[in-house]
Parts: structure tokens; C-alpha cells; sequence
């Protein structure tokens, strides 16, 4: 039997695993056009669950940036979703939170790196990771021991919500 090059990161395993994280989810996607749209969807409802809407707007941002990033370097030169061994590529996002941040992580396939690039004004490309370093703490991406691809990730600081306004 042979084992294929890009077996999913298993973000379970003790190496991907971030036990000291109070927060955590992961979101599996496949890379389709629809993707950061699922994305922005879903970094809404976990938010508003761990108590941090306030962060919805800039993380839905830099996560559909992240993805689309990650979705794009998973397609081929005409533009169509890569497919392995007869299966749909896919991407993970995985959330993790404390009482300080969120850090947003992306993993995909690709083993290329994110380049920033100095868009222009006219430019139409160019201005996703300028907009994730403008919006966050910090950004960087690792190559993932164990598999061919990668993780690109942000951190944007916690900001301490508000006891339920309504109560009392
Ligand atoms: N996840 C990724 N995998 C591979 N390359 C990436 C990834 N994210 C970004 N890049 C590279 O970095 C470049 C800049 O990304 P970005 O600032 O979002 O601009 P744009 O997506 O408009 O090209 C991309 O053109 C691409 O070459
Ligand atoms: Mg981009």
C-alpha cells in the first residue's frame, strides 16, 4: 500500500495539537470558491460563542483573506480546485483562543510561501497579507513537520467584552 504525500495534517496529533489553548475548533474545507464565505460564517458563530463578537469583523477579514490565499494555491494554472488521488484538496482553519488573543491559523496543501507584496494604488492583487499585517498583532506562516504543506497564521489581540448589557 503506498501512504499519499499529502495526507491531511492531523491536528489531533500531539506535534499540531495546542493543548494550552482554552479555545480551540477546526474547519475543514475544500478548496472551492465558496470557501471564504463558509469561513467568515463560521469565525462569526465561534466568536459569538467564546464570548468575542467584538473581534468578529477583523477576524472574518483576515480569516477569508487567509483562505482565499490558501484556496488559490491549491488550484492549477486554470484556475481548478486541485485534486489528489481523486479527492478534493482541502484547507483547515483552526481557531484558538484565550483571554489575551486569537490566533487564526491556515493550513493548506501548497508548499509555496506567502510573499507581501507593495501594491499600488491601481493594483487590484496584492493587498491581502498588507491588510492582515495592518490588521493584526502579527502574521507568519511555518512549514508543518510530517506533510508537504504549510500554516499561515495571525494573532489579533483579545479585546475584554462586556458582561451581557441586557442583564440586570
Ligand atoms: N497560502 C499561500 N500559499 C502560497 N502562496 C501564498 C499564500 N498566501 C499568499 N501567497 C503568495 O503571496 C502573494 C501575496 O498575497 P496577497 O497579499 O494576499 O495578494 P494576492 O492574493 O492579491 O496576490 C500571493 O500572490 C501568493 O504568491
Ligand atoms: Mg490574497
Amino acid at each position: 500500500m503506498t501512504t499519499s504525500a499529502c495526507t491531511v495534517p492531523t491536528l489531533a496529533d500531539e506535534r499540531h495539537a495546542a493543548p494550552r489553548w482554552p479555545h480551540s475548533t477546526v474547519l475543514p474545507l475544500g478548496v472551492l470558491p465558496t470557501a471564504p464565505a463558509c469561513v467568515r460564517a463560521h469565525v462569526r458563530l465561534v466568536l459569538a460563542e467564546w464570548n468575542m463578537a467584538s473581534l468578529a469583523d477583523t477576524a472574518e477579514l483576515v480569516a477569508s483573506e487567509l483562505v482565499t490565499n490558501a484556496v488559490l494555491a491549491s488550484t492549477d494554472a486554470d484556475g481548478h480546485p486541485l485534486y489528489r488521488g481523486g479527492t478534493l484538496a482541502m484547507v483547515y482553519v483552526r481557531m484558538l483562543a484565550d483571554h489575551a488573543r486569537l490566533l487564526l491559523e491556515v493550513w493548506d496543501t501548497s508548499p509555496a510561501a506567502p510573499v507581501p507584496m507593495h501594491a499600488e494604488p491601481d493594483d487590484e492583487n496584492g493587498r491581502g497579507l498588507q491588510l492582515i499585517d495592518a490588521m493584526t498583532d502579527k502574521w507568519g506562516w511555518t512549514s508543518v513537520d510530517g506533510w508537504p504543506g504549510k500554516v499561515v497564521w495571525a494573532a489579533l489581540p483579545a479585546a475584554p467584552e462586556r458582561p451581557d448589557d441586557t442583564a440586570g
